[in-house]
Parts: structure tokens; sequence; C-alpha cells
């Protein structure tokens, strides 16, 4: 079995998870090299690699200069920082995988589409869902006829009120001249679905949306800058951050953002707190991302609406087909026992379908083991295993983006 060689550029917090899954997959992959301006995070890769020669870096422009021999370029830096290294890895002669967005900038989106095709190399980007067991099927409903044309899809995107506060309230995307729109930097996944599973180029977008409740506000005067300056509501305040040390945050928030997060005592963690961004009070960030949207999309003979808020937990989906409706995703889930239900227009129940997933999995829906999945089948006999088809309907998908961008800037005015 042919491995593939990969180099890492940006080892932050989902680098980390795909390192370790491909990692676990020996037989596939081989972890050669890593880049981070932070030297322990390219220690911890290089702990999970086979290799004695494996090669440190210490910034990407670094391992890019120095070429290593690897197969495919794996890019987890920020947002604003995907464009450069995925054009002189392109042009180094390596395939990528680079997280999403793929630029914050859509010229630069549609520069690395052409670099692509010109050197006929692979770009994969980030959009774990497309691999998630859950999306998986349903396409394969659609495809199967089951629901007949598809007429409507309502989608929603609840990102989870603690969610929301970490990353775009206090964390990495809540300055979005920092990052990228709200609607790029988390939806360029829901919009790239919703074009995947309709199967067909969006013609209008419209949309609205605003930042509402996580700014000051005459109600929030009394509150100090920081929750662990004796703020007089840090007891039932939902978005405490001194939650950051409980032990279920510690895993999956703090793990994010705290590279000691599983062997630091609560003293500790209270005390980089105190000069983190993930300390100051969810009312008095520099944050201006929005914390509701909404977004109408004409696919032609297919209407869709999308609704992404802070205020629920999860994704759901219902397509209205001429024969059937689905209905499907995390509160279905959660509540009803299933991540799918089909309807026929008789009232009839015509499929249930739960899928056995681990908590663990259950992150991202288990998209990320099916990314470093695909990300083996479609690069080890590239360019036979895939066409470059999926990078332009992947770019028509962030254009989505852009454009409910434009459009909700416009309605504001
Ligand atoms: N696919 C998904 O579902 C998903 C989910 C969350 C985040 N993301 C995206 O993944 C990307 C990374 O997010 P994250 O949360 O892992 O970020 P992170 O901040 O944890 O990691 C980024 C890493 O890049 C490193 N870095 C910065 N400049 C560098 C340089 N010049 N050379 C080498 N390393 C450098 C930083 O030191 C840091 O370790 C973002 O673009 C984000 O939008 C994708």
């Amino acid at each position: 079995m042919k491995k593939l060689k990969l180099a890492f550029i940006g080892c932050g917090s989902r680098v980390k998870i795909y390192s370790q899954l491909a990692a676990a997959s020996q037989e596939k992959f081989e972890l050669v090299a890593a880049a981070d301006l932070r030297p322990e995070r390219v220690e911890f890769i290089k702990n999970l690699s086979t290799l004695e020669n494996f090669k440190s870096y210490e910034s990407g422009d670094q391992l890019l200069s120095d070429l290593p021999e690897a197969d495919i370029i794996v890019i987890g830096t920020q947002d604003q920082s995907h464009f450069e290294p995925c054009v002189k890895a392109l042009n180094a002669g390596y395939h990528v995988m680079v997280e999403k967005p793929l630029s914050t900038d859509l010229s630069e989106i549609r520069q690395i589409e052409a670099l692509a095709n010109k050197l006929k190399k692979r770009v994969m980007v980030c959009h774990v869902l497309r691999y998630t067991p859950f999306y998986k099927e349903v396409k394969r409903m659609i495809a199967s006829g089951l629901l007949g044309e598809i007429v409507n899809v309502r989608a929603v995107e609840g990102i989870n009120p603690w969610h929301f506060s970490h990353s775009y309230v206090r964390g990495h995307w809540a300055d979005t001249s920092k990052s990228s729109p709200m609607i790029v930097a988390k939806c360029c996944h829901d919009l790239d679905i919703l074009r995947w599973l309709i199967g067909k180029s969006c013609k209008k977008v419209s949309s609205y949306g605003e930042l509402s409740y996580f700014t000051e506000s005459k109600k929030h005067e009394h509150l100090p800058e920081r929750c662990n300056h004796d703020c007089p509501e840090a007891k039932s305040c939902f978005y405490n951050a001194a939650k950051y040390t409980s032990k279920d945050f510690r895993k999956t928030w703090l793990s994010q953002i705290y590279d000691s997060y599983d062997i630091a005592d609560d003293q500790e963690v209270l005390e980089w707190l105190e000069s983190s961004d993930w300390g100051r009070c969810v009312y008095k960030c520099d944050n201006n991302a929005v914390d509701h949207q909404v977004v109408n999309l004409d696919f032609g003979d297919c209407t869709a609406s999308f609704t992404v808020t802070a205020f629920e937990h999860g994704r759901h989906l219902e397509l209205f087909g001429t024969k059937a409706v689905l209905k499907g995703g995390d509160f279905y889930r959660r509540h009803l026992g299933a991540d799918i239900i089909v309807e026929d227009h008789h009232g009839n129940v015509t499929e249930k379908v739960f899928f056995e997933l681990s908590d663990e999995a259950y992150h991202h829906m288990g998209g990320d083991e099916g990314l470093v999945e695909a990300l083996y089948e479609q690069m080890v006999d590239w360019p036979l295993s895939q066409s470059l088809e999926s990078l332009s309907e992947v770019v028509e998908g962030h254009a989505l983006a852009f454009a409910a961008e434009e459009s909700r800037l416009e309605q504001m005015n």
C-alpha cells in the first residue's frame, strides 16, 4: 500500500486532530515535517511521527524554502494565512489540503483554483461536513430518487451559545477584519453543503443579519471587564470564563487554546485567563461578528433558506421533495433518536436512520475521520481518483458566502 507523506503548516487545534488521525493510519500516511511559530506544537506532531528524520520548522516560510520530501502540505494556519502558503506549496509541486475558508478574499480563492488547474495539482478544502455519515447519506438518498425533485431546502446552523462566545466573541473569529465575516468563516461549510446537495449552481442570494446580543449595553454597565474581577453575576452567568477549568470544558474548549489544558491545575488556568482574551466579559469584547444571519438562495427550480444563530445547538436540515420530505440533524438525533427521518406524501415514515458514533467522533458529526480517509482516497492515485470539478464546486460555495455577506451589508445601509 502506497504511503502518503504529509507535512503540516500551522499545527494548532485543527491540525492536531488531523495529524492524530493520520498517525493512527500508519499504513496510509507518514508524518514527515511540521512548521509552527510555537515549537511545542511542532514537537507534538514529531512525537506522533515514527520517522527519525522528521523535519521541524519554525514557520511555514521556512518549510516552504527547505521543501521537505512530501506529497501533501496540510495548511492549518488562521484564515488570513491560507493563500500564501497554498500558492507557494502548489508552485513547489505539492498537493495541498487547506483549512476553510480557502482565503478571506474571493479573488485569491479564484487564483488558487486557476493555479491548481494550471499545475494539475489537487487542492482539498477541509469541508468536513461532506465526509460525515449524515450528509453522505442525505446525498445518497437524494441521488436515489427517494425524495423526487428537491423543491425547497431549509437548513439551520446552531453554533451553540458557548461555542459562539468562545470563537466569535472572545476568540479568533470575533473581529472580522482580522479573520473573515462569520458567514464566510463558519458557514462556508453550510453553503458548500447546500450547493453540493442541491447539485446546481445558485442564481441569486439575499441576506440579513446583525450582532444583537453580545454587545455592551446599559444593563452591562455594572459588570467588570473580566469574569474573575469580582463580577457580581459570576455565579449565574452562562458565559463565566471560570468554566474553562471544569473537566468537560477543559477537553472541549480549553484544549483549543491552551496546550497544557489537561495537566495545568485550576489556579494556573485562572491566572492565564487573567490576561487571555478568553477571560473577558462577553459583553465587553472587541467583537463585531454577527450573532444571527439568514440567507435566501435561488437555485433555479429549487429555493433554499439558511439560518445561522448563536442560540441553537447543532445543524438541522429539511428537504422538501416532490415524492417525500427528509428531516434530520442534531435536534432529531438528541430528542427523536434518529439522525434522518423520511416521510412520503401519504404520511408514511419510509426511512429512519441513526448513526452509531462515539461522543468523540460526533464532534463535527464524524467528519474529521471522514476527511482524513478521503484525503488518502483522493490523493493516492491522483489524478485518476478525483477530477478538479470538486474544487470549482468548493469555490462556488465560498462565493455564496461572500455574496451573502455583500447582501447583508447592503441591507444594513
Ligand atoms: N474544518 C473545520 O471544521 C474547522 C473548524 C475550526 C477551524 N477551522 C479553520 O482552521 C484554521 C485553523 O484553526 P485553529 O483553530 O486550528 O487555529 P489555531 O490558532 O489553533 O492554529 C493555528 C496555528 O498556526 C500557527 N501559525 C501562525 N502563523 C504561522 C506561520 N507563519 N507558520 C507556521 N505556523 C503558523 C499558530 O502558531 C497556530 O499554532 C482556521 O482557518 C479556521 O477557520 C476549520
